[in-house]
């Protein structure tokens, strides 16, 4: 929830044409780690935890543990229920594609980032973008726009966690 309204208003922030795909990518963005947690109960779970505890990316652990991960997953999933190719590609990107080729995806991974810095996610999130934001930095200043967004979501973080608890 943090990740789809942070998406959004970064977005904003970037004046970008896509905050409306923005929102729905940082929604969907982990739906592949859903998947696992399914369909890998007893080898997933361990990882989530190791993931949080040792503070390792889930994305670089899903990667070495299964030759795939959830940004894969949810893309290939997403495109299974015919969303929009766009959408797809920023799920499926949002952990790195082609640098500064994805906005959206960047909008998502940086979104991610300042969540998992505000204590949102499942595990630990990614742990640096300094090379995942090309996109984004040739419009507007990286670290102010963190300030922002992490700024953002504590003013937001009680509905934050409203929504959380109602989800479960
Ligand atoms: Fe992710």
């Amino acid at each position: 929830m943090s990740v789809a309204m942070l998406s959004e208003f970064i977005a904003g922030k970037l004046n970008l044409d896509s905050s409306e795909e923005c929102y729905s990518a940082g929604l969907f963005h982990d739906i592949g780690k859903l998947v696992m947690i399914a369909y890998l109960p007893h080898t997933y779970q361990p990882l989530v935890e190791s993931s949080t505890k040792e503070k390792t990316p889930m994305f670089g652990v899903e990667t070495s543990t299964y030759e795939t991960n959830h940004a894969e997953i949810g893309g290939w999933l997403l495109n299974e229920w015919k969303f929009p190719e766009s959408l797809v590609n920023s799920v499926a990107e949002h952990h790195g594609g082609e640098d500064g080729e994805n906005i959206p995806a960047e909008v998502v991974l940086l979104a991610d980032y300042v969540s998992h810095q505000a204590g949102f996610g499942i595990g630990s999130g990614p742990n640096h973008l300094s090379t995942s934001l090309l996109g984004i930095t040739k419009h507007i200043d990286g670290s102010e726009l963190i300030k922002s967004c992490l700024d953002k979501v504590e003013r937001e973080r009680d509905k934050i966690l409203c929504v959380r608890d109602i989800l479960g």
